[in-house]
């Protein structure tokens, strides 16, 4: 069988994101018994960031070590990548030395040379298309609060950047109803919006997109890499904060989620991420749950019976 990847969320189908929610539910109940199962004892994940991170690192990197396994982190600036040594050659090198492999880089298209390459999984940990891994946690995290978020409202408000392009492809994979807002010149990628479909609705103001929401996400004005677009982007987005008055809007047992990092008197005010309806610290927990489920799946080729 070829290697299995997760650069989209379209690498796997509607059955095996069932099989890997509930992996992850049986991981985080075992956990909280305080038990650590041992399904990836010896595996090894390598981890490569051309970017910042403190989920991403800390979750896949516990997530390893809680399964018995480790992962090993490998920066740029410390590695021959940094260097010039081509993709190519550092997933022939890297995929043979380790079980699986995630990437957070600048250039999805690095993730895809480094996939065509790797003898191992590779996992996109962050491009400047998508983010697959934080949609693991926000559908998980949406189902643990209120069920299914198949036929659900989801408003998508600011940037139509790697998140919202996330949320497109959510939609179509997962079957719920999007709704982006996103300042004129900031909207997401003509071709991932057409490929949605009736799935999602562009829409001009915050007001108009979490109307009847379930879920209304957002996420930062300025991504990493964006910083010097600050100051152009403060006045841009805006119109565009999750405030009370626009939760007041959604439904009224809609929840709040954000990927974090958060600004909070930005894109969010303190009272909406700190509020009742926000789940953001179980968005960001389940980020392991749900990563060490894939990585399970990816390395063993199958979701482990309750080990717990
Ligand atoms: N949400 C997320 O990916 O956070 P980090 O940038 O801290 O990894
Ligand atoms: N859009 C943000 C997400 C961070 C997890 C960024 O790319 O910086």
């Amino acid at each position: 069988m070829s290697t299995r990847h997760f650069l989209s969320l379209f690498d796997l189908t509607i059955d095996e994101y069932r099989a890997l929610f509930e992996r992850a539910g049986q991981i985080q109940a075992a956990r909280e018994r305080g038990e650590r199962p041992n399904t990836l004892e010896r595996r090894v994940l390598g981890m490569i960031f051309e970017k910042a991170s403190t989920r991403t690192r800390l979750s896949f990197e516990s997530g390893m070590a809680q399964l018995g396994g480790s992962a090993i982190f490998l920066s740029p600036r410390d590695t021959q990548l940094g260097r010039g040594e081509p993709i190519e050659d550092s997933a022939r090198v890297m995929s043979r030395m380790v079980d699986a492999i995630m990437i957070r880089a600048n250039d999805h298209g690095m993730v895809e040379t480094f996939a065509a390459n790797s003898r191992v999984p590779v996992i996109n940990a962050l491009t400047d298309l998508n983010h697959p891994c934080q949609l693991l946690a926000d559908v998980y995290t949406y189902q643990r609060h209120r069920g299914s978020i198949a036929g659900k409202r989801v408003a998508w408000v600011g940037d139509g950047f790697n998140m919202c392009h996330s949320y497109i492809n959510a939609a179509r994979v997962f079957g719920f109803e999007l709704t982006v807002a996103a300042p004129s010149g900031y909207e997401p990628a003509t071709e991932v919006v057409e490929a949605a479909g009736d799935h999602v609705r562009l829409v001009e103001s915050a007001e108009a997109a979490v109307e009847d929401a379930d879920l209304v996400v957002t996420d930062v004005w300025a991504s990493m890499g964006q910083e010097e677009e600050r100051l152009r982007r403060l006045r841009d987005f805006q119109n565009y904060q999750i405030n009370d008055e626009i939760m007041a809007r959604a439904n009224t047992d809609a929840l709040f989620m954000h990927c974090l990092p958060a600004h909070r008197g930005e894109e969010v005010s303190a009272s909406v991420i700190d509020g009742p309806k926000s789940v953001v610290w179980d968005e960001a927990e389940a980020r392991m749950y749900t990563q060490q489920a894939l990585v399970e799946f990816l390395i063993l080729g199958e979701f482990p019976d309750d080990a717990g």
